[in-house]
């Protein structure tokens, strides 16, 4: 659910993995179109799904529910052995995103719609997939999340006064191409070089639907996050931070929390969060091992994120809850679950915090 910060100042070398091979016109077209910043560069999931549905049979069918049709073969990142699934770099957790958003496209009950998913996950981005330990449990789980963070993000731009949305570790989310925004809302993505120059390679034939920039920071490092703030402006942002925290050193989750509204003018503050005692209750502990090479030595657990967050005044004013939130999900699961027996729900507090979370400040 949570998607795999490296002590990122180190590994960024490592990068030359996500290169984009585009025709030289894409990338002019793409150019002319965007406006560029460049700064210096055992259960399951679905237990208790509608109180008392399980999702563990079904994944234990779930080898199917991968399938390789509609991967593009032709895919740019090919530099790497099609099979290579391995995470070197905290970027390449990207890729596995981009994976599981493109399966739930091709899919007739996937959660969410990306149609530019499989491009930008290529071959690598599903081998990554694939190798994980239960492909499927993060599948469904990451649709979920893009669906609610879909929603949510909607809610808010519908509802409140925000004029520029700060996406920082964007990774490879496409949410300035296919969802229906405001034309005249800035988009600022931010991430490494790297994984950003890999996605206008493929992105750049592609017009986005706002105002959509990019910006290349380490969040690390401090420097770089006020160039951050100061490209967002003073007009009210709306932070999203999908995927992410979960990686950083406990430090600098503690500095956005912080410097968001007091160096920035972030007014909103979109995150998931997943609890230890969720991971654990569905079974996810042993998938979450495979990003520990990417993620802070010192990086926090999803209680501790929500306390650093809470601490430094952000409340929750709406969220989805992975628990209570799930009816949607209902049809998928039954037929996962066919002709299988059905688990005990797994013991989660019905008031575990789960999920994803739009923050205001106090
Ligand atoms: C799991 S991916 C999530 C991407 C996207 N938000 C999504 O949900 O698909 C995590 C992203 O955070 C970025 N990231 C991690 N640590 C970072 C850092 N210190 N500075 C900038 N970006 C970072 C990675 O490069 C990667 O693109």
């Amino acid at each position: 659910m949570s998607m795999a910060g490296t002590p990122s100042t180190t590994v960024n070398a490592r990068l030359p993995t996500l290169r984009a091979r585009p025709s030289r016109h894409a990338v002019v077209a793409g150019l002319e179109r965007r406006r560029v910043i460049e700064n210096p560069d055992r259960r399951s999931f679905g237990a208790q799904v509608g109180g008392g549905d399980c999702l563990q049979a079904g994944l234990a069918s779930a080898a199917n529910l991968v399938p390789s049709a509609g991967i593009p073969q032709d895919m740019d990142n090919r530099t790497m052995p099609p099979a290579h699934g391995e995470i070197n770099h905290v970027s390449d957790t990207a890729l596995m995103a981009a994976a599981c958003r493109a399966l739930e496209t091709e899919s007739d009950d996937g959660f969410v719609h990306d149609p530019f998913a499989a491009r930008l996950a290529g071959e690598r981005g599903l081998a990554i997939l694939r190798a994980l330990p239960h492909p499927d449990f993060m599948r469904f789980g990451l649709g979920a999340r893009s669906r609610f963070l879909d929603e949510l993000l909607q809610e808010a731009l519908a509802s409140e006064r925000i004029l520029t949305v700060l996406s920082v570790g964007c990774g490879l989310d496409t949410r300035p191409w296919r969802l229906e925004l405001p034309p005249e809302l800035r988009w600022i993505e931010v991430d490494f070089p790297g994984i950003l120059d890999y996605k206008d390679g493929l992105m750049a034939g592609e017009p986005p639907r706002c105002l959509r920039e990019r910006l290349s920071a380490d969040l690390n490092d401090r420097e770089q996050r006020l160039a951050m703030y100061r490209a967002a402006g003073r007009a009210p942002v709306l932070m999203i931070t999908e995927g992410l925290l979960m990686y950083l050193p406990a430090a600098t989750i503690e500095a956005l929390a912080v410097e968001a509204c007091q160096e920035g003018s972030v007014a909103h503050w979109i995150a998931d969060v997943t609890t230890s005692a969720f991971t654990k209750a569905i079974g996810g502990t042993d998938a979450m091992r495979s990003f520990q090479r990417v993620q802070a030595s010192d990086c926090l657990a999803g209680e501790q994120i929500l306390d650093v967050v809470r601490r430094n005044g952000w409340v929750t004013t709406a969220r989805r809850s992975y628990i209570t939130d799930m009816a949607f999900a209902r049809p998928r699961i039954e037929r996962m679950m066919a002709g299988r027996p059905r688990p005990e729900p797994p013991p989660i507090a019905p008031d575990d915090p789960t999920g994803v979370h739009r923050f205001v400040r106090k």
